[in-house]
Protein backbone atom coordinates (compact mmCIF):
# COMPACT_ATOMS: atom_id res chain seq x y z
CA UNK A 1 0.00 0.00 0.00
CA UNK A 2 1.32 3.40 -0.50
CA UNK A 3 1.59 6.10 1.77
CA UNK A 4 0.49 9.64 0.27
CA UNK A 5 2.91 12.36 1.69
CA UNK A 6 1.39 16.03 1.70
CA UNK A 7 4.30 17.44 -0.45
CA UNK A 8 2.31 15.19 -3.38
CA UNK A 9 5.00 12.63 -3.24
CA UNK A 10 3.80 8.87 -2.74
CA UNK A 11 6.02 6.55 -0.51
CA UNK A 12 5.72 2.98 -0.64
CA UNK A 13 5.87 0.71 2.84
CA UNK A 14 9.34 0.93 2.38
CA UNK A 15 9.56 4.76 1.93
CA UNK A 16 10.55 4.62 -1.80
CA UNK A 17 9.27 7.59 -3.86
CA UNK A 18 6.65 5.68 -6.41
CA UNK A 19 4.72 8.97 -7.76
CA UNK A 20 4.96 12.31 -7.34
CA UNK A 21 2.41 13.39 -9.47
CA UNK A 22 1.61 17.06 -7.26
CA UNK A 23 5.16 18.79 -7.50
CA UNK A 24 7.43 17.17 -9.92
CA UNK A 25 9.14 20.59 -10.58
CA UNK A 26 10.20 21.38 -6.96
CA UNK A 27 10.41 18.19 -5.20
CA UNK A 28 13.06 16.03 -5.00
CA UNK A 29 12.66 12.44 -5.79
CA UNK A 30 14.60 10.77 -2.53
CA UNK A 31 14.50 7.00 -2.49
CA UNK A 32 14.42 6.79 0.94
CA UNK A 33 15.53 3.02 0.60
CA UNK A 34 19.08 4.24 1.17
CA UNK A 35 17.92 5.81 4.48
CA UNK A 36 17.16 2.24 5.83
CA UNK A 37 18.31 2.26 9.27
CA UNK A 38 20.06 5.18 9.41
CA UNK A 39 19.36 8.16 11.85
CA UNK A 40 20.34 11.89 11.96
CA UNK A 41 23.05 12.06 13.64
CA UNK A 42 24.82 9.49 11.45
CA UNK A 43 23.91 11.47 8.35
CA UNK A 44 25.63 14.47 10.14
CA UNK A 45 28.59 12.23 10.79
CA UNK A 46 28.54 11.37 7.54
CA UNK A 47 28.49 14.86 6.09
CA UNK A 48 30.98 16.22 8.25
CA UNK A 49 33.84 13.28 7.40
CA UNK A 50 33.09 14.22 3.85
CA UNK A 51 33.63 18.24 4.77
CA UNK A 52 36.94 16.96 6.17
CA UNK A 53 37.94 15.24 3.14
CA UNK A 54 37.40 18.47 1.37
CA UNK A 55 34.63 16.82 -0.33
CA UNK A 56 31.44 18.63 0.97
CA UNK A 57 32.39 22.82 1.50
CA UNK A 58 31.12 24.19 5.07
CA UNK A 59 28.00 25.68 3.45
CA UNK A 60 27.32 22.13 2.40
CA UNK A 61 27.65 21.11 5.55
CA UNK A 62 25.64 24.04 7.22
CA UNK A 63 22.57 23.12 4.53
CA UNK A 64 22.63 19.10 6.00
CA UNK A 65 22.51 20.18 9.57
CA UNK A 66 20.10 23.11 9.18
CA UNK A 67 17.83 20.44 7.06
CA UNK A 68 18.21 18.04 9.69
CA UNK A 69 17.58 20.48 12.81
CA UNK A 70 14.16 21.40 10.54
CA UNK A 71 13.33 17.77 10.66
CA UNK A 72 13.80 17.80 14.35
CA UNK A 73 11.50 20.78 14.79
CA UNK A 74 9.10 19.69 12.89
CA UNK A 75 9.05 16.04 14.79
CA UNK A 76 9.23 18.06 18.22
CA UNK A 77 6.37 19.97 17.49
CA UNK A 78 4.81 16.61 16.84
CA UNK A 79 5.72 15.04 19.97
CA UNK A 80 4.58 18.00 22.14
CA UNK A 81 2.87 16.92 24.90
CA UNK A 82 3.48 12.89 24.24
CA UNK A 83 6.93 11.03 25.42
CA UNK A 84 9.69 10.34 23.17
CA UNK A 85 12.30 7.46 23.34
CA UNK A 86 15.70 8.24 23.14
CA UNK A 87 19.63 7.19 24.09
CA UNK A 88 20.50 8.14 27.33
CA UNK A 89 23.08 10.76 28.43
CA UNK A 90 24.74 11.60 31.44
CA UNK A 91 22.28 14.22 33.02
CA UNK A 92 19.98 10.82 33.13
CA UNK A 93 21.84 9.32 35.48
CA UNK A 94 19.77 10.51 38.51
CA UNK A 95 17.06 9.36 36.85
CA UNK A 96 17.66 5.84 35.49
CA UNK A 97 19.61 5.16 38.97
CA UNK A 98 16.03 5.79 40.84
CA UNK A 99 14.01 3.99 38.45
CA UNK A 100 16.60 0.61 38.00
CA UNK A 101 16.70 0.13 41.94
CA UNK A 102 12.72 0.81 42.32
CA UNK A 103 11.96 -1.79 40.01
CA UNK A 104 15.11 -4.25 42.01
CA UNK A 105 13.86 -2.97 45.10
CA UNK A 106 10.43 -4.27 43.90
CA UNK A 107 12.04 -7.70 42.98
CA UNK A 108 11.27 -7.33 39.13
CA UNK A 109 14.94 -6.55 38.32
CA UNK A 110 19.02 -6.66 39.24
CA UNK A 111 20.02 -4.04 40.90
CA UNK A 112 22.79 -1.60 39.60
CA UNK A 113 25.32 0.80 40.88
CA UNK A 114 25.57 4.37 39.69
CA UNK A 115 28.86 3.18 38.75
CA UNK A 116 27.57 0.36 36.62
CA UNK A 117 25.12 2.30 35.09
CA UNK A 118 27.46 5.16 33.70
CA UNK A 119 30.02 3.13 32.20
CA UNK A 120 27.45 0.96 30.57
CA UNK A 121 24.93 4.57 29.63
CA UNK A 122 25.40 3.74 25.99
CA UNK A 123 23.88 0.89 26.15
CA UNK A 124 20.39 2.64 27.95
CA UNK A 125 17.44 4.24 26.23
CA UNK A 126 14.82 6.22 28.28
CA UNK A 127 11.62 7.12 27.87
CA UNK A 128 10.96 11.18 28.26
CA UNK A 129 7.88 13.05 28.53
CA UNK A 130 8.11 17.17 29.26
CA UNK A 131 12.03 16.22 30.13
CA UNK A 132 11.18 14.00 32.76
CA UNK A 133 12.50 10.20 32.66
CA UNK A 134 9.60 8.28 32.92
CA UNK A 135 10.95 4.56 32.25
CA UNK A 136 14.46 3.12 30.68
CA UNK A 137 15.87 -0.11 29.73
CA UNK A 138 18.94 -1.41 28.05
CA UNK A 139 20.48 -3.66 25.47
CA UNK A 140 23.30 -5.93 26.91
CA UNK A 141 25.41 -7.27 24.21
CA UNK A 142 26.61 -10.68 24.66
CA UNK A 143 30.15 -11.75 23.02
CA UNK A 144 28.19 -14.52 20.73
CA UNK A 145 25.88 -11.64 19.17
CA UNK A 146 22.72 -12.64 21.06
CA UNK A 147 21.91 -9.66 23.11
CA UNK A 148 19.16 -9.37 25.87
CA UNK A 149 17.27 -6.49 27.44
CA UNK A 150 17.80 -5.54 31.09
CA UNK A 151 16.93 -3.19 33.47
CA UNK A 152 13.37 -2.90 32.08
CA UNK A 153 10.82 -0.42 34.20
CA UNK A 154 8.39 2.02 33.69
CA UNK A 155 7.66 4.77 36.29
CA UNK A 156 4.34 2.85 38.23
CA UNK A 157 2.30 5.94 37.95
CA UNK A 158 2.35 5.82 34.01
CA UNK A 159 2.28 2.34 33.07
CA UNK A 160 -0.20 0.55 30.05
CA UNK A 161 0.69 3.97 27.98
CA UNK A 162 2.60 2.31 25.85
CA UNK A 163 5.82 3.71 26.94
CA UNK A 164 7.25 -0.29 27.62
CA UNK A 165 6.65 -1.11 24.24
CA UNK A 166 8.14 1.79 22.92
CA UNK A 167 11.26 1.23 25.11
CA UNK A 168 11.40 -2.77 23.97
CA UNK A 169 10.99 -1.65 20.44
CA UNK A 170 13.62 1.19 20.30
CA UNK A 171 16.17 -1.49 21.62
CA UNK A 172 14.73 -4.09 19.16
CA UNK A 173 15.49 -1.94 16.29
CA UNK A 174 18.71 -0.70 17.42
CA UNK A 175 19.82 -4.61 18.13
CA UNK A 176 18.37 -4.97 14.11
CA UNK A 177 20.72 -1.87 12.97
CA UNK A 178 23.87 -3.59 15.03
CA UNK A 179 22.75 -6.83 12.73
CA UNK A 180 22.17 -8.62 16.06
CA UNK A 181 20.40 -12.22 15.12
CA UNK A 182 18.44 -12.44 18.33
CA UNK A 183 16.91 -10.55 21.38
CA UNK A 184 16.22 -12.21 24.58
CA UNK A 185 14.62 -11.61 27.83
CA UNK A 186 14.39 -13.08 31.34
CA UNK A 187 11.10 -11.59 33.13
CA UNK A 188 8.29 -12.03 35.57
CA UNK A 189 6.11 -10.39 33.02
CA UNK A 190 5.69 -13.11 29.90
CA UNK A 191 2.09 -10.84 29.30
CA UNK A 192 4.08 -8.19 28.51
CA UNK A 193 6.53 -9.63 26.15
CA UNK A 194 4.39 -11.55 24.40
CA UNK A 195 2.40 -8.70 23.80
CA UNK A 196 5.12 -6.67 22.15
CA UNK A 197 6.06 -9.90 19.92
CA UNK A 198 8.59 -11.96 21.79
CA UNK A 199 8.09 -15.67 21.95
CA UNK A 200 8.64 -17.91 24.51
CA UNK A 201 11.68 -19.82 24.94
CA UNK A 202 13.56 -22.01 27.57
CA UNK A 203 16.65 -20.43 29.64
CA UNK A 204 18.49 -23.69 28.79
CA UNK A 205 18.09 -22.49 25.05
CA UNK A 206 20.02 -19.24 26.47
CA UNK A 207 23.76 -20.32 27.35
CA UNK A 208 24.91 -17.00 27.24
CA UNK A 209 22.17 -15.99 30.36
CA UNK A 210 23.25 -18.93 32.11
CA UNK A 211 27.27 -18.84 32.03
CA UNK A 212 26.73 -15.17 32.88
CA UNK A 213 24.47 -14.31 35.69
CA UNK A 214 22.31 -17.62 36.43
CA UNK A 215 25.24 -19.62 38.06
CA UNK A 216 25.33 -16.96 40.51
CA UNK A 217 21.82 -16.66 41.38
CA UNK A 218 20.57 -17.58 44.54
CA UNK A 219 17.48 -18.72 42.75
CA UNK A 220 19.28 -21.31 40.78
CA UNK A 221 17.50 -24.21 41.66
CA UNK A 222 14.11 -22.10 41.93
CA UNK A 223 14.42 -20.18 39.47
CA UNK A 224 11.15 -18.15 38.72
CA UNK A 225 11.49 -15.99 35.29
CA UNK A 226 10.68 -17.43 31.82
CA UNK A 227 12.44 -16.58 28.99
CA UNK A 228 11.22 -14.92 26.11
CA UNK A 229 13.36 -14.07 22.92
CA UNK A 230 13.02 -12.74 19.55
CA UNK A 231 14.71 -13.63 16.28
CA UNK A 232 15.68 -10.36 13.44
CA UNK A 233 15.28 -10.19 9.95
CA UNK A 234 18.54 -10.02 7.87
CA UNK A 235 19.87 -5.81 7.76
CA UNK A 236 18.73 -4.49 4.60
CA UNK A 237 21.64 -3.19 3.38
CA UNK A 238 21.26 0.08 1.20
CA UNK A 239 21.26 0.30 -2.17
CA UNK A 240 24.49 2.00 -3.65
C1 LIG B 1 6.58 -4.38 32.10
C2 LIG B 1 6.48 -2.88 31.94
C3 LIG B 1 7.82 -2.34 31.48
C4 LIG B 1 5.39 -2.56 30.89
O1 LIG B 1 5.38 -1.16 30.66
P1 LIG B 1 4.05 -0.39 30.20
O2 LIG B 1 4.45 0.96 29.75
O3 LIG B 1 3.04 -0.48 31.26
O4 LIG B 1 3.58 -1.29 28.98
P2 LIG B 1 2.82 -0.84 27.64
O5 LIG B 1 1.79 0.19 28.00
O6 LIG B 1 3.78 -0.46 26.60
O7 LIG B 1 2.10 -2.18 27.25
C5 LIG B 1 2.18 -2.82 25.98
C6 LIG B 1 1.11 -3.90 25.94
O8 LIG B 1 1.37 -4.86 26.96
C7 LIG B 1 0.25 -4.96 27.84
N1 LIG B 1 0.78 -5.15 29.20
C8 LIG B 1 1.63 -4.35 29.88
N2 LIG B 1 1.88 -4.88 31.10
C9 LIG B 1 1.18 -6.02 31.16
C10 LIG B 1 1.00 -7.00 32.16
N3 LIG B 1 1.61 -6.90 33.34
N4 LIG B 1 0.19 -8.05 31.91
C11 LIG B 1 -0.46 -8.16 30.72
N5 LIG B 1 -0.32 -7.24 29.71
C12 LIG B 1 0.48 -6.20 29.94
C13 LIG B 1 -0.47 -3.62 27.71
O9 LIG B 1 -1.83 -3.72 28.09
C14 LIG B 1 -0.30 -3.35 26.22
O10 LIG B 1 -1.20 -4.15 25.50
P3 LIG B 1 -1.98 -3.57 24.21
O11 LIG B 1 -0.91 -3.27 23.19
O12 LIG B 1 -2.90 -4.68 23.82
O13 LIG B 1 -2.67 -2.34 24.69
C15 LIG B 1 6.05 -2.18 33.25
O14 LIG B 1 4.89 -2.80 33.73
C16 LIG B 1 7.09 -2.26 34.36
O15 LIG B 1 7.90 -1.34 34.51
N6 LIG B 1 7.04 -3.35 35.17
C17 LIG B 1 7.94 -3.51 36.29
C18 LIG B 1 9.34 -3.87 35.86
C19 LIG B 1 9.38 -5.11 34.98
O16 LIG B 1 8.62 -6.04 35.15
N7 LIG B 1 10.31 -5.09 34.02
C20 LIG B 1 10.52 -6.18 33.12
C21 LIG B 1 11.66 -6.97 33.62
S1 LIG B 1 12.18 -8.14 32.42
Amino acid sequence: MAVHTHLGASLDKKGSVVSNAGGLDTIPFVNLDNLHGVSAEELYQRALQMQKNNCLTHGELSQVASALLQVQEVLDKGNQGKFVVRQARLSDLDALCNMVNYWAQQGENLPRSREDITRNILTFAVCVKDHEVLGCACLYVYDTGLAEIRSLGVNPLVQRQGQGRALVDFLVHRAWQFEIKKVFVLTRNPEFFAKVGFSKTTIEALPEKIRKDCEHCPKFDRCDEVAYEVNLPEKLEPKA
